[in-house]
């Protein structure tokens, strides 16, 4: 019962706890001999992104996040520009849209004042057409798009987004992979990107085991007034969310910057009193990475890393690294987005903040 806190202390945290069916919730009936079908987008669709030479994606808050990461998928597999910006920007200034673009809107609640002003207003810009990314059926979003794609997370009621996140991510992919496959993507990729998408579910829930473990990491966190979060790729985007998420339920104030950018500021701020978190990826930008970790420890930072075993990361002096297991290099940002939700919400428990309706926030901003 989605109103129903069952054993869980908060809805945030039976939210989290329900990805892995959430996620095969959004995989249901989309994936069949090893190919993504999604029926409900229709052949029309398949026309539309067929002309489609760019994407220009539009959302706010959480749905921005996954937006970003959608950006870093699509320019890799598509070899399309895929334009993110933040509605409230998008809808009162003077746009520029690439011919034969797509406009997509992503939002959990379908209803955010600023994204359904900035699908009117991609009406008169000139787009193929508007497809919308959407939690919520009924919502005024998918009525106002041409096409939908559901992201089946069930009702979310905590204010702060976790699971619509991760539906979000993989409804993404899954759009990602359509797409594509109108414009030619090799079978191959199509498979492996599938075979990555199969094994989330059970990823998420090893990542949900270790939950116990998040607990105890986040003492560290509770008495710190700032924390700054670092990712490189597409765990900048990770690295963003998980920023926001402590923001958002614990109060604590939290920057997330691409690590390759520490040295044009942020390295500036680093001191024994400000915890740094680092996404780390298991990817060509590994090599890069252990270089931005060694210059804030070498500044007398302590680091928390979020690492792939193979990563060959180690506790040493001021770091400490939290293993997390993930095989598949597409997916890798939907598995560490777990256990930083975790992070964020133990961080509020010791806080003793009001978790599922964090002060000054609402769970839908219908007005602007
Ligand atoms: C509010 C919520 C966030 C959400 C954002 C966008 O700020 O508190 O959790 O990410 O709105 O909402 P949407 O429903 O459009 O995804």
């Amino acid at each position: 019962d989605a109103v129903d806190k069952g054993n869980f202390r908060h809805f945030m945290l039976k939210e989290i706890f329900e990805q892995p069916s959430v996620v095969a919730d959004t995989l249901e009936g989309r994936i069949v001999d090893n190919q993504v079908y999604i029926e409900t987008l229709g052949d029309n669709a398949a026309k539309v992104f067929e002309q489609t030479e760019a994407l220009q994606i539009i959302a706010c808050g959480t749905s921005y996040n996954a937006a970003l990461v959608a950006k870093y998928w699509v320019e890799h597999y598509l070899n399309i520009p895929c334009l993110v910006e933040i509605a409230s920007e998008y809808r009162y200034r003077t746009t520029a849209t690439i011919p034969n673009s797509l406009f997509i809107t992503i939002s959990q609640s379908g209803e955010t004042a600023d994204t359904l002003a900035a699908l009117s207003k991609a009406k008169n810009e000139g787009y193929l057409a508007s497809l919308t990314v959407c939690n919520s059926p009924a919502s005024s979003m998918v009525r106002e798009s041409d096409f939908t794609l559901l992201t089946r997370a069930g009702t979310e009621i905590g204010v702060a987004s976790t699971k619509a996140f991760t539906a979000q991510l993989v409804s993404l992919l899954l759009l990602t992979i359509s797409i594509g496959k109108a414009k030619g993507l090799a079978k191959e990729t199509e498979h492996d990107i599938v075979k990555a998408l199969e094994h989330l579910p059970s990823e998420i829930q090893k990542a949900l085991d270790q939950a116990d473990d998040i607990d105890k990491l986040s003492e560290a966190f509770s008495e710190k007034h700032h924390t700054l979060f670092l990712g490189r790729g597409q765990q900048y985007p990770i690295a963003m969310e998980a920023a926001l998420k402590l923001k958002e339920v614990s109060y604590i104030h939290a920057e997330a910057y691409a690590a390759g950018e520490l040295k044009h500021g942020p390295l500036a701020l680093i001191d024994k009193d400000m915890p740094t978190v680092v996404v780390a990826p298991n990817d060509n930008l590994l090599e890069k990475l252990k270089s931005n970790i060694e210059e804030v420890r070498s500044r007398g930072g302590s680091l928390f890393v979020f690492a792939d075993k193979s990563a060959k990361i180690q506790d040493s002096d001021g770091i400490t690294v939290f293993p997390v297991d993930s095989s598949y290099s597409v997916t890798a940002p939907i598995v560490y987005t777990v256990p930083l939700q975790l992070l964020s919400y133990y961080v509020a428990v010791i806080k003793g903040t009001d978790v599922d309706q964090p002060r000054n926030l609402a769970k839908s901003v219908t007005v602007e």
